[in-house]
């Protein structure tokens, strides 16, 4: 029986159709099901485009998109085949029954290439084949959805001159370079002014496919506008023939490019659409390597930890990772060294600062940058980068100086304590701007929430005006390096009328910049169990002579932030503070603060919000 196959297959259902018994003609069904099915399959295997090519396609002058599968390619059945060449069935209102020969060559998974002949009337594959040439229509089948292929052109970047058929543009800015995605080129065209065509853009070419037919080297990729995010298009595939070629001793290629989404007409690397003319630079960032007092930690991050600065082995790349509130990386960007400058001697005695080029490739945006490096502490460093990316290395530091840019602080994840700047016992004593208060916060809320990016709302969620607890704070008690033997901590203690709110903060290293002292300081955070680390910038007054007698010193404070902010403006001191005396010398300098002596006096004005401090610090 299961070798009778088919026609006993057809016997028995006849019978069982025939009988009354309902069960039986089931039964004999199922029992013959596979049969059948192994029967159908029989007859289809006969003649099978390749699995490999299913898929979705786009052809040139097709409407799409155009889906393939085993049993149909362009809507047509294969009827018998031999090798690459098939005949195929097709069945149209204009043509009517349609055999053709077709002859494929599969370029790569993502390009199959073909020829066809015209419809004939009879199922003949020889007879149909005979009339297909090298002269006819060469279609070119690029993949919708295929995985890119990274780029031919071994190591980028090159310069070229360019060619869109009105003459060579020959700047030397015209630079294809790599992207993070080695699949990616970007080509960055400098204008040429007597040159029609010859604009400034970008382009990002992304690679399909590569194949050699003969002496040719062929690529299929997609071109599109790298400044502008742009839904896939078929307009942007293209077709590029092209050639390694030495020029002088350095490696380049002479490619051309389709002037639309096919092969068609690629003859010559020479002639196209648009010729390039590529020569590798020499662009060697070997000998250039970051500090070693940088280096010798391989990982250095944000204080709140959005941004992490890795150094990979050899000391002259860096990958800088972008994290969002989750700790998810958003972005990568690659950071390799390329040359050190020089900064003047008086700029940099003990070899604490570097300048140095770096180019940067984020995505395909790639270019050259100026940084600088500050050595703050063993675990902190500070960076300054140019805010634009070159397309040379020497315009980097010279165009776009980093000396006014934001310092960047890192950390490493281990801190050590280190002893705290100006230590000592402070006290908060003058409350007569109290009225402002309530004004200036609001104005500093704004901004802050502007700063960080923060919505209006999401901060007003933080601490509400109505229940914000610190609303009744009304004296604060600073404490400097007093409460350890290795002077390492800042206890800030709030009078509320609530209850009191003591903060204790680490010290982690400090650094003196014109006058303000900038402490990288840590908390534990009691609800969460997580360490905190913040920036705070301290400032001692000078204290003047008036009217015969020393003005009080006071010490300005600055809220603990995420940064340390340069150029601290007056309503971001929090605190104004007036030393009570050293830590040891408690009772003396309780004794003496109501009298001018030579202690210094306590006069301590504040000058904006205790409350938002407190609010910050209690969060
Ligand atoms: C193959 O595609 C045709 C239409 O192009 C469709 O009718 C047929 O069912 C498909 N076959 C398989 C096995 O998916
Ligand atoms: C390509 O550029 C190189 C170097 O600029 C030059 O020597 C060579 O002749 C150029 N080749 C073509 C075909 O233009
Ligand atoms: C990288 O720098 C560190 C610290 O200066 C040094 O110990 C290490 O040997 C360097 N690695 C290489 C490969 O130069
Ligand atoms: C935070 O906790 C760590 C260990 O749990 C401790 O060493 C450190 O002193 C604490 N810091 C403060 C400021 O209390």
């Amino acid at each position: 029986m299961m070798e009778g196959g088919e026609p006993m297959g057809r016997r028995q259902v006849t019978t069982a159709t025939a009988a009354p018994r309902r069960y039986n003609m089931l039964f004999l069904i199922l029992l013959l099901l596979p049969l059948l099915r192994q029967a159908r399959a029989k007859v289809t295997n006969e003649c099978q485009f390749p699995a490999a090519w299913s898929g979705r396609w786009f052809i040139l002058g097709k409407e799409g998109p155009i889906i393939t599968n085993t049993s149909h390619f362009l809507d047509r059945t294969c009827i018998s085949k031999v090798e690459d060449t098939y005949l195929t069935h097709d069945e149209n209102p204009e043509t009517g029954s349609c055999y053709r020969c077709m002859i494929f060559t599969e370029r790569d998974v993502n390009v199959i290439q073909y020829r066809e002949s015209y419809c004939q009337p009879e199922p003949d594959l020889n007879a149909a084949c005979a009339g297909v040439g090298a002269d006819d229509i060469l279609y070119s089948m690029f993949r919708l959805d295929g995985r890119p292929i990274d780029c031919p052109f071994a190591g980028p970047p090159f310069s070229f001159s360019y060619n869109r058929g009105h003459g060579e543009c020959k700047a030397l800015e015209n630079q294809a370079e790599s992207c993070t995605d080695g699949s990616k080129l970007l080509l960055k065209y400098q204008a040429c002014a007597d040159i029609k065509g010859a604009e400034s853009s970008r382009e990002e070419l992304q690679c399909l496919a590569t194949w050699k037919d003969g002496r040719n080297m062929f690529l299929v990729g997609t071109i599109k506008p790298a400044d502008r995010d742009m839904p896939f298009s078929v307009d942007t595939f293209r077709c590029f023939l092209y050639e390694k070629v030495h020029h002088n001793g350095k490696i380049g290629y002479l490619i051309s490019q389709s002037g639309d989404p096919s092969c068609t007409g690629l003859t010559s690397v020479t002639e196209g659409a648009k010729t390039f003319n590529f020569t590798k630079e020499d662009k060697e960032h070997v000998r250039c390597k970051y500090p070693s007092w940088v280096t010798q930690h391989h990982d250095w991050h944000f204080l709140d930890g959005s941004r992490n600065y890795h150094f990979t082995s050899g000391n002259s790349t860096l990958k800088v990772s972008y994290r969002n509130g989750g700790n998810e990386v958003m972005r990568e960007e690659k950071v390799v060294c390329h040359n050190l400058e020089k900064i003047h001697p008086k700029d940099d005695s003990e070899g604490l600062k570097v300048k140095l080029v770096a180019h940067v490739t984020s995505g395909c945006d790639t270019g050259y940058v100026c940084m600088i490096f500050h050595k703050r502490d063993n675990h902190v460093i500070e960076v300054q980068q140019s805010s634009q990316k070159m397309t040379m290395p020497h315009e980097a530091c010279s165009l776009d100086d980093p000396v006014k840019q934001p310092h960047m602080t890192l950390i490493t994840s281990s801190l050590h304590k280190r002893s705290c700047p100006k230590p000592g016992r402070y006290t908060v004593m003058d409350l007569m701007h109290v009225p402002q208060l309530k004004q200036a916060r609001r104005m500093r809320r704004k901004r802050y929430a502007v700063s960080t990016g923060r919505s209006q709302s999401h901060w007003k969620e933080d601490s509400n005006e109505a229940g914000d607890p610190s609303d009744d704070c009304q004296n604060a008690d600073v404490q400097i390096g007093c409460s350890s033997s290795g002077q390492n901590e800042m206890i800030i203690q709030e009078s509320c009328k609530k209850n009191d709110i003591v903060s204790a903060y680490s010290c982690h290293g400090s650094w003196e910049e014109a006058g303000t002292w900038y402490t990288i300081v840590s908390r534990n955070r009691s609800a969460t169990a997580e360490r905190e680390t913040l920036c705070v910038a301290m400032r001692l007054t000078e204290g003047n002579i008036k009217m015969g007698r020393v003005e009080q010193q006071e010490l300005w404070l600055s809220r603990p932030t995420n940064l340390c902010q340069r150029a601290v403006s007056s309503s971001q001191w929090t605190y104004k503070l007036t030393n009570q005396g050293v830590c040891e010398d408690l009772t003396r300098a309780a004794s003496s603060s109501g009298s001018t002596s030579l202690l210094m006096r306590v006069s301590v004005a504040l000058s904006v919000g205790v409350t938002l401090f407190s609010a910050i610090l209690s969060r």
